[in-house]
């Protein structure tokens, strides 16, 4: 799929950019602070419904405005067009595909795209959260039972842990419902993400093959958040009084984790940062290549900052593989990357906020 075009208003620096697209790669090049980070930004919104920026999100609303939207017309691969939006007034969020009003998720569920960012390389270095993010967005959009799942999860969770937290403790009738329900939606949820998991495995075996041969081959674990060897409800039912005594529900799906060990690098503290990076960028293009395979049409691909965050090697490498299997891909950089100063690239030349062609 590609976007066409796009639409920002009120977000950051931006205050109303359009931004013309081809298929192929766009690089967008400017000063540090010039906003072009926050272009990719405007993507990814409309395919997670949050920015990959840490921090509120409040900080995407430009500083004055009273709202923010970001509006694109996507193109898929199949000659299908829609027109998807975002915007925010107030606290409130709306989501649009083609004029109608859409909840968050259906509209996540039309759009992907994966971005490879300075942060990226919390994926393997920083907490479980953000490895949960990542597995749960690349569940959703090939799973359809998972939202359901996920919903009735969450909410059953949020009820345990306001029984936790009552002043005087609760009578065991009112955990129990819960407690049912925590287990039978946790249930759906390892499943899936399980399922998952070892889909993508080969996927990111490939990658990894690629992009760090030196490291030997590798393995994929995955943790869901509680024993093995027990039902969810059972072990809710033994440690709710340690649950008390913390306030909140220890475990579940909401602690699932996974991790890669290679041979030649068993633990996370083994790899540098560069590798650290590398390793999240094999995740993120083997998650969009095992969408390409479930849903015929690849992600648009975002790389924020690519020549700062990959050698010439390493870039010329991942953009001539993006370009091979016809994704767009959206590249920032304070200049054009070298490795892209030879292929087909269209150049945006951006400026505090404002957006000029170059090429
Ligand atoms: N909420 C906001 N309102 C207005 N400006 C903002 C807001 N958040 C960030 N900015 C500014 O927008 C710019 C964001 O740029 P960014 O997209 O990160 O730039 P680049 O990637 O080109 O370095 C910065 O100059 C920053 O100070
Ligand atoms: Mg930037």
């Amino acid at each position: 799929m590609r976007l066409e075009s796009l639409r920002i208003r009120g977000l950051r620096c931006l205050e109303d950019v359009a931004v013309p697209l081809g298929p192929g790669v766009t690089v967008f090049a400017g000063a540090n602070g010039a906003g072009k980070t926050s272009i990719l930004e405007a993507a990814f919104l409309l395919s997670h419904a949050r920015s990959f920026r840490s921090g509120a999100k409040d900080a995407l609303l430009q500083r004055g405005a009273a709202g923010l939207s970001v509006f694109a017309e996507l193109r898929h691969d199949d000659g299908r067009g829609q027109r998807i939006g975002l915007g925010r007034q107030g606290v409130r969020w709306e989501a649009r595909v083609d004029g109608d009003v859409v909840s968050l998720s259906e509209l996540v569920g039309e759009c992907a795209v994966v971005c490879f960012e300075p942060g990226s390389h919390d994926l393997i270095a920083g907490g479980a959260e953000e490895r949960r993010r990542y597995l749960d967005w690349g569940v959703f959009h090939v799973e359809h039972e998972f939202i359901s799942a996920w919903r009735r999860y969450q909410r059953a969770l949020k009820q345990r842990n306001v029984l936790l937290r009552a002043s005087t403790v609760p009578p065991e009738a009112l955990f129990l419902p819960w407690e049912a329900e925590l287990d039978a939606a946790a249930g759906v949820i390892d499943r899936l993400r399980d399922l998952y998991l070892t889909a993508l495995r080969p996927h990111i075996e490939k990658a990894m093959a690629g992009l760090l041969p030196e490291l030997g081959p590798m393995e994929l674990r995955y943790r869901r958040g509680w024993a093995e060897d027990a039902p969810l409800g059972e072990l809710l039912a033994t440690q709710r009084g340690r649950d008390l005594a913390r306030g909140h529900t220890t475990i579940g799906s909401h602690r699932a984790d996974w991790s890669i060990a290679f041979e030649h690098a068993p633990l996370r503290e083994h790899l540098s940062r560069g590798q650290e990076k590398l390793t999240a960028l094999g995740c993120v293009l083997a998650q969009a290549s095992l969408y390409a395979e479930r849903k015929g049409e690849w992600p648009i691909v975002c790389l924020d900052d690519l020549a700062s965050e990959l050698d010439k090697a390493h870039q010329a490498a991942v953009v001539g593989q993006l370009g091979a299997v016809g994704a767009q891909v959206l590249v920032t950089g304070t200049e054009v990357p070298e490795a892209l100063q030879a292929g087909p690239t269209r150049v945006f030349h951006v400026e505090q906020g404002h957006l000029a062609p170059l090429l």
